[in-house]
């Protein structure tokens, strides 16, 4: 069971860890040159690749992805030629025979793209990347205000398995506060038109703590959810950074529901979905039993990638379009933000990279520990003995007696084989996987850099 009274005095701001380190160190002495050096050291590795389309016709207030709002095609169109550029430029420096594991469509909305503007995406990634698996996952987001047939036949024609719906809340007040509007019935004909072209994986997202929101009317929601039944959910705490995102200023904070109910409602959605035969994975996500997500986290082999969760074994993830995000064994890289800037290095055709970061082995032996605890609640202590040779306990004495205190209030168990979390340690593994970060020392944790964890 989770504690919740102690769940809410314990958390406080934090990093998200979608990395380690956090995107705070990556810099610009990390750059075109550094990126190709890395792609020929991390060539053991197979392939995950992210395409970004950013745009979107307007704000929800909440939103906190990296979006480009624009009502003109002629914009979209020309970020796709720019995209294509990319895509070739790639091809110089990836070994694009390399297997393809997963293939992802963030944004943005993709969605707001038509079908044909889609289809010549895919089809340049596809011309490059020539050796997708046959069980690879390849997954969208889909924004169910902008998806239609044409849309739907073009993922089937290319392989889409995994569409994930943005759903965030049914109740009209709700939705009314956050500028987002979308009737029950849009998104089950969205779901339907899904399923209706074979797509068994469906997830929904839904956020808690968006201003308006109560108990009951949270409830309603999860209650209209249940009528669809998503094959998974992913149910965030809404991040309020109003001093890193405008539109989030159009909210009134005296509208946000106070920590005890975010506590309440979030209480109340673990208890009604796990007994209507989801499982809790990770932080905030939900699948079905049967579900291999769900298998993976009991093997303890859960990961987690800038896409999301996943079974599949470790990839390299080449990001692709602006602000995407790449990964390697040792290494982080980030493209450029700014679309004018993204634009100029393709047109001087350099790879449009911003920043990123060369991890030092001290680096990548906290980064197993953290994503460890981070997707699984538990370490194996022994196995990271034996891939990074080292004594864990001396490596590690001022961790764990930072640990300490989390072990005294039940949080967590340590032995010699292994750390595991409680349910209530779980809830705030991310304050818990602090003490492993080595750079929050330099930084002031309370400057509002970071979301809270309640
Ligand atoms: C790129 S959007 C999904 C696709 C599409 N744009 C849509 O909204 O339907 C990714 C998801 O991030 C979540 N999200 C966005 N801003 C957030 C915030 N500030 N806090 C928590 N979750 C957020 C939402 O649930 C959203 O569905
Ligand atoms: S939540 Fe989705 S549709 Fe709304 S602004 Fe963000 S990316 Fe766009």
């Amino acid at each position: 069971m989770i504690d919740f009274e102690k769940f809410a005095k314990y958390s406080k701001p934090g990093p998200r860890y979608t990395s380690y380190p956090t995107a705070l160190e990556f810099n610009e002495r990390f750059n075109a040159d550094s990126y190709i050096q890395a792609l020929n050291k991390n060539t053991d590795l197979p392939l995950s690749l992210y395409v970004h389309l950013p745009f979107c016709k307007s704000a929800c207030y909440f939103c906190g992805c990296s979006v480009i709002y624009t009502s003109k095609e002629d914009k979209k169109q020309e970020y796709i030629k720019y995209l294509k550029k990319e895509i070739l430029l790639l091809k110089k420096y990836v070994d694009v025979n390399k297997e393809v594991l997963q293939f992802h469509f963030g944004g943005g909305t993709p969605t707001f793209y038509d079908a044909k503007s889609l289809e010549i995406v895919l089809k340049s990634i596809r011309d490059v990347f020539v050796n997708f698996s046959e069980n690879a996952e390849i997954s969208c987001e889909v924004d169910p205000r902008y998806f239609n047939e044409d849309q739907m036949k073009v993922l089937r024609d290319y392989g889409f398995n995994r569409l994930s719906f943005g759903v965030q809340d049914f109740d009209n007040d709700v939705q009314q506060a956050v500028h987002r509007f979308q009737s029950f019935d849009l998104v089950q004909s969205a779901v339907d038109l899904a399923k209706r072209y074979g797509i068994e994986c469906i997830n929904f997202d839904l956020i808690y703590g968006l201003p308006k929101q109560n108990l009951d009317s949270f409830k309603k929601t999860l209650d209209s959810v249940l009528r669809i039944k998503p094959t998974r959910l992913a149910v965030f705490n809404y991040a309020h950074v109003p001093w890193i995102k405008k539109t989030m200023r159009k909210i009134d904070e005296n509208e946000l529901p106070s920590p005890a109910v975010k506590l309440s409602i979030f209480e109340y959605t673990i208890n009604y979905l796990t007994s209507n035969g989801y499982k809790m994975i990770g932080m905030d996500h939900f699948a079905l039993e049967n579900d291999e997500l769900y298998k993976a986290s009991l093997r303890g082999e859960l990961k987690r990638n800038f896409q999301g969760y996943t079974a599949k074994k470790h990839t390299q993830t080449i990001g692709i379009g602006v602000t995407s995000i790449g990964e390697g064994h040792d290494y982080y890289v980030q493209n450029h933000k700014d679309l004018n800037e993204y634009i100029r290095c393709l047109d001087n055709g350099v790879l449009p990279i911003h920043r990123g970061l060369q991890l030092s082995n001290e680096d990548i032996l906290r980064k197993n520990i953290i994503m460890k605890l981070m997707n699984n609640f538990r370490l194996d202590i022994k196995r990271i003995e034996q891939k990074f040779n080292i004594n864990f306990k001396e490596h590690f004495k001022d961790e764990l007696d930072g640990l300490r205190e989390y072990i005294d209030l039940g949080f967590l168990k340590i032995d010699d084989n292994q750390i595991t979390l409680s349910h209530t340690g779980g809830m705030l593994v991310r304050n818990i996987v602090m003490v492993f970060d080595e750079y929050l020392k330099k930084i002031d944790i309370n400057n509002q850099k970071f979301s809270k964890t309640v």
